[in-house]
């Protein structure tokens, strides 16, 4: 009796153990799905030209930038729309360049490398 109650209660673990596994690995494939997209978003817009994702170049890394807005509520609709028209930004060496929208596919895209610059920090 006490055998077999001991059977079915390693099962149990066992199912929730499994189900737990599936969990993560998926969380795990959704996540690299979006880093790619943002990457490939960031070079579609010739991103890298001036930023790294953690070393200065002519532009504040992704990095510096995350930890700028970190805590910020409005950090999200901020860079959303400063990533949303054009504008002229002063790079590191003190010019005055065009700072162009990426080619978004749609508003999720633009917001999946917003979120994805935000989480460099
Ligand atoms: C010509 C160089 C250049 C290019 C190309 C460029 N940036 Fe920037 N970017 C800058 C500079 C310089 C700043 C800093 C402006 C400031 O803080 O006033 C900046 C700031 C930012 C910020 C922070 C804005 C803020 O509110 O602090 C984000 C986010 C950003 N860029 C994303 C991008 C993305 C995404 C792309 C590609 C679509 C891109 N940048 C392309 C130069 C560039």
């Amino acid at each position: 009796m006490i055998k077999s109650f001991l059977c079915c209660g390693d099962v149990r673990r066992k199912v929730v153990l499994a189900g737990a596994m599936v969990l993560v690995a998926h969380s795990a494939v959704a996540q690299a799905a979006n880093e790619d997209a943002a990457e490939a978003l960031a070079k579609a817009g010739s991103c890298f030209k001036c930023h790294s994702v953690d070393k200065a170049k002519k532009a504040p890394s992704y990095k510096r930038i995350a930890q700028k807005y970190k805590g910020k509520a409005d950090a999200e609709a901020a860079l959303i729309k400063h990533l949303s028209g054009s504008q002229t930004v002063k790079v590191e060496d003190g010019g005055d360049e065009a700072h162009e929208p990426p080619p978004a596919k749609d508003a999720a895209d633009l917001k999946n490398l917003v979120q994805w610059i935000l989480s460099r920090e």
